[in-house]
């Protein structure tokens, strides 16, 4: 199922805007989401012609010309993300050198974001370092979606904009008769994210308590808060493995949750994480489409809502110098 933000887009030509021509590029990470922009907007997808050398190098061509005009590159760092990254950098290169008046890379999803800081001596800091690559590359400017950690955002010295989740998630689950809410964000880190949703729809929050003793595996210590007798719904930014929301879900139940519904941002979707989720006792798994999902993936328990109406908006916003907060105002 597609869900859709009631937003008010509407993109009347160049005149409102301090810019160029809008223009929108997709690299090749989530060419259906790009799509749905481009359609949306009524502006068309320009090719970079992306392909590969015979070594696997990348090579792109931009098939417009791009002088002076305001452009918009579409690429989600997902898996697989170091490929999805380069794409990314050789497009802002391209446009670059094409002479774009100003570049706004939109990046639905941000990866290596889970390294935003040492833990431990003799770590790197790769979010960072992506963030750098970034702006190296030409981007003038950032629209990002439900970082990881938002203090990701300070790692750029160019202007952002970083668009929340959240009232897509709220206004899909008042349609669902959920009664005695509950909303869990899985650790401390996920407070702010589970809370604004929480505030959209006045319920409280409870918190889980996770170790991860290494990238693959994880174990739910304990749940915090009142769950018991309760519709809950766990409201993460990544899902991977699935083994955070599956054994929280798990743990939800342990502890007397009546429905147990997960919203997720950015479903990445590693291996057999289906099968985990598919095995969890949970009613729905909601998600957007900051990435792309696998066809074979689709279908209970996912429920698949679109980020497409509120980027675009934002783009418009961006585009005409308008405010962007103020979507969220409303
Ligand atoms: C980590 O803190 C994130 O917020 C997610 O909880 C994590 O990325 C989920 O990974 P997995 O699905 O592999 O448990």
């Amino acid at each position: 199922m597609i869900g859709r933000l009631q937003t008010a887009v509407e993109y009347t030509g160049t005149e409102a805007s301090p810019w160029g021509e809008l223009k929108l590029i997709s690299g090749g990470a989530n060419m259906m989401l790009a799509a749905k922009i481009a359609e949306i907007l009524d502006v068309p997808l320009t090719d970079p012609r992306l392909r590969h050398f015979p070594d696997g190098e990348i090579n792109v061509k931009i098939e417009d010309s791009m002088r002076g005009h305001d452009v918009f590159v579409i690429q989600p760092t997902s898996p697989p993300v170091n490929e999805h990254l380069m794409e990314l950098f050789i497009i802002l290169d391209a446009l670059r050198r094409a002479s774009a008046g100003r570049v706004t890379a939109v990046i639905p999803y941000y990866g290596y974001a889970r390294k935003e800081r040492k833990t431990q001596p003799r770590e790197p800091i790769s979010a960072k370092l992506v963030a750098n690559f970034i702006t190296l590359a030409g981007a003038d400017r950032l629209l990002l979606f439900d970082l990881h950690a938002e203090a990701i955002e300070g790692f750029f010295d160019v202007p952002t904009d970083h668009l929340s989740p959240h009232r897509i998630f709220s206004e899909y689950l008042k349609t669902l008769n959920l009664k005695h809410l509950t909303i869990v964000a899985p650790d401390a880190g996920g407070g702010r994210r589970a809370e604004a949703v929480a505030n959209d729809l006045g319920a409280p929050i409870a918190f889980g308590y996770k170790r991860r003793d290494d990238e693959q595996s994880v174990e739910v210590i304990a749940v915090s808060g009142d769950v018991k007798g309760r519709d809950c719904v766990v409201v993460e930014d990544i899902i991977t493995t699935g083994g955070t929301v599956s054994k929280l879900a798990i743990a939800l139940r342990q502890q007397g949750a009546n429905r147990v519904l997960i919203a997720a941002t950015h479903p990445v979707l590693t291996g057999d994480a289906m099968d985990r989720l598919r095995k969890a006792d949970v009613e729905q798994v909601i998600v957007t489409d900051t990435v792309p999902i696998p066809a074979e993936k689709l279908g209970p328990p996912l429920t698949l809502l679109s980020v497409a109406p509120l980027l675009a908006e934002a783009i418009i916003r961006v585009h005409e110098n308008r405010s962007v907060s103020e979507l969220f105002q409303q």
